[in-house]
């Protein structure tokens, strides 16, 4: 192995990325006097959350009647009760708190015409617990609202003296003897330094791994860094079979085209001209939840009545929406329809198709953001010196589905619950933890093996047959004989990045050793992805099972754990859904029967 050099710096807190979550997480540390670090792989304001657009969910009752219990009712529902009451409550229950607070950071809300922040339907956000039509609950800056946010948090960040390392790919956990979480070690690309960051906390706020399918709304950085980093440090992820279709990306592109666009008065048609959503959701319609919409969608295709050539997309209409609707709400999306789809929204409708969007499962986690390691004793034992936020964790918050603009909300509002947990159990007084060498041996090992890497395969052609097999294998509908395929081939794929050629075995700029590194993280994501997927032998929120159409609440109302080895042997294991929201009934919390599981009609 070839010698490195490393760069030491020691911080109280080390956030690894700098979307939504994590510089939210970054300024929370940094407000309470931590010495905090941020360090990203991309600038912090070219961060995926730059691409959210429809809005930020709260009960902010501006445009009509809301409560914070009925959006944690549709959070429920929406979860298909797979979430944690506790989390659900968490997030439901400070979501307003959330959006005054980046109100008054400087976020550019769009305003009603008396001034308040304007708020939009979303899918599966409804009145009177479900019964009741939409609600106009979804907070947005245009259809730019994540541009906004994470702006206006760098720049919060910035000033209170959290300090960024900007362009570094963070590789791996340093781990203790004892199982704690050390710190990090990472690349800086452009120099080609490597780095040592000690510190009492990471928080991992990587994101998700969208890229693990061929086509997906996600940036192509969105590649699961962090959940691959804990998992090769043997700690767990849950929750890997639910991945999230968004109805509306772009036929061909993927491009996402905001749910805000149905919330605006947006319709989804066939090839027969119907507004085919009234049949399958007569209530909340074209805004039903959107596994719902993106199975209908595909069952429309399915059945012959996909529109174009080859009968294989829907429309989306906008078209008879007033332009000055489109210009000041959705203006962005009416750039993407022209540049994407070569499509004037005024005039014609956006050729559609459901796009992968968004990973519910991830590194597991409390709503505190602590990671969590569960034990057959313990099923909500915590991770000392690591904790996870965003789409990267899974806080069990969003369960088998999220309902669109509950992921901004759950960004922020589990970014600050960290830092405010940290602000209670971190020891300020405590050194800095000094490293176990075996844990960094191991890490410079692997880097400079995949920098050698002189097999016979590509990054770019296993990436493309991962990315195939993702997509046909691990779908909107699933069988048992789709999945079982998915097995056997991603285990193939797995194992094959033995096999990976790495031809640039320079330390500056290396775009060919990056993309590796991304590659090996989405490869432990997708393998334990259609693993637990297959295990599941129910339908429940994104994961449709054709061969097992129903929910089984009695054999699976419970969260996978999965752990996957160096060799790719992926074990199991489960762990108990919270059912105990925060507040009893008695003190203004939902009541145990209003959230008790039942049959979910839209
Ligand atoms: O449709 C959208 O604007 C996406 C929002 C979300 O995923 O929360």
């Amino acid at each position: 192995m070839a010698a490195y050099e490393i760069i030491d710096h020691e911080f109280d807190v080390v956030v690894v990325g700098a979307g939504g979550s994590g510089l939210r997480a970054t300024l929370g540390m940094a407000e309470q006097g931590f010495n905090t670090a941020c360090v990203t792989k991309v600038f912090p304001t070219r961060s995926h959350t730059v691409a959210a657009q429809g809005g930020i969910a709260a009960s902010l009752q501006n445009m009509g009647p809301d409560s914070w219990q009925w959006h944690m009712y549709d959070t429920v529902k929406g979860s298909d009760w797979l979430g944690d009451m506790d989390a659900m409550e968490y997030l439901a229950r400070n979501a307003p708190a959330a959006i005054y607070e980046l109100e008054h950071y400087g976020v550019p809300f769009s305003r009603t015409d008396e001034g308040k922040i304007y708020q939009r339907p979303f899918g599966g956000h409804m009145t009177e617990f479900g019964d009741g039509p939409p609600v106009q609950r979804t907070c947005a800056a245009a259809d730019r609202t994540g541009h906004a946010i994470l702006h206006t948090l760098y720049g919060q960040s910035l000033r209170h003296n959290a300090q960024f390392f900007i362009e570094y790919f963070a590789l791996d956990l340093l781990m203790g003897e004892d199982g704690s979480c050390q710190g990090i070690i990472a690349w800086k690309l452009d120099d080609g330094t490597l780095h040592r960051f000690r510190s009492k906390m990471t928080v991992l706020a990587t994101g998700g791994y969208g890229r693990a399918y061929f086509s997906a709304t996600s940036a192509h950085t969105c590649t699961g860094d962090g959940n691959g980093m804990v998992a090769r440090a043997g700690l767990p992820l849950e929750d890997m079979e639910f991945v999230q279709f968004h109805p509306t990306g772009v036929y061909g592109a993927g491009v996402l085209i905001t749910e805000g666009a149905r919330g605006e008065g947006g319709y989804l048609t066939n090839s027969e001209g119907e507004r085919f959503m009234e049949r399958y959701a007569p209530n909340a319609k074209d805004l039903a939840s959107r596994d719902v919409v993106s199975r209908c969608m595909t069952l429309e295709i399915r059945e012959g009545r996909g529109v174009g050539p080859k009968k294989d997309h829907i429309f989306l209409h906008l078209d008879h929406l007033d332009p000055k609707v489109l210009h000041e709400r959705l203006p962005g999306i009416t750039e993407s329809a022209k540049i994407f789809a070569g499509v004037d929204l005024t005039r014609d409708p956006i050729p559609v198709l459901p796009t992968v969007h968004y990973n519910m499962g991830g590194i597991p986690t409390n709503y505190h953001g602590e990671a969590l390691n569960p034990t057959a004793e313990n099923p909500d034992a915590v991770v000392p010196g690591l904790m996870a936020v965003g789409e990267a964790a899974c806080a069990s918050v969003h369960g088998a589905n999220r309902l669109g603009s509950n992921s901004l909300t759950d960004l922020v509002v589990f970014g600050r619950a960290a830092a405010l947990r940290a602000g209670v159990t971190m020891d300020r007084a405590a050194p800095i933890p000094k490293v176990n060498p075996a844990s960094e041996e191991k890490i410079l090992a692997r880097f400079d093996r995949l920098r050698h890497a002189n097999g016979s395969i590509p990054t770019a052609e296993l990436r493309d047959r991962m990315q195939h097999a993702m997509q046909d294998d691990a779908a909107v509908f699933r069988t048992g004989e789709t999945l079982r395929n998915g097995v056997r081939n991603m285990t193939q794929i797995y194992a094959a990045r033995a096999d990976l050629k790495v031809t640039d075995r320079s330390m500056i700029w290396n775009s060919d050793l990056i993309e590796t590194l991304e590659l090996e993280n989405l490869l432990a994501n997708a393998l334990t992805t259609v693993v637990s997927a297959e295990a599941r032998t129910e339908s429940r929120g994104a994961h449709a099972r054709e061969d097992f159409p129903n929910r089984d609440d009695v054999n699976w109302r419970t969260h996978t754990i999965s752990r996957i080895d160096e060799a790719g042997n992926v074990s199991l294991s489960y762990r108990p859904v919270h059912t105990e929201p925060l507040t009893p009934e008695s003190e203004g919390g939902i009541s145990l029967k209003k959230i008790a599981p039942k049959a979910r009609v839209y």
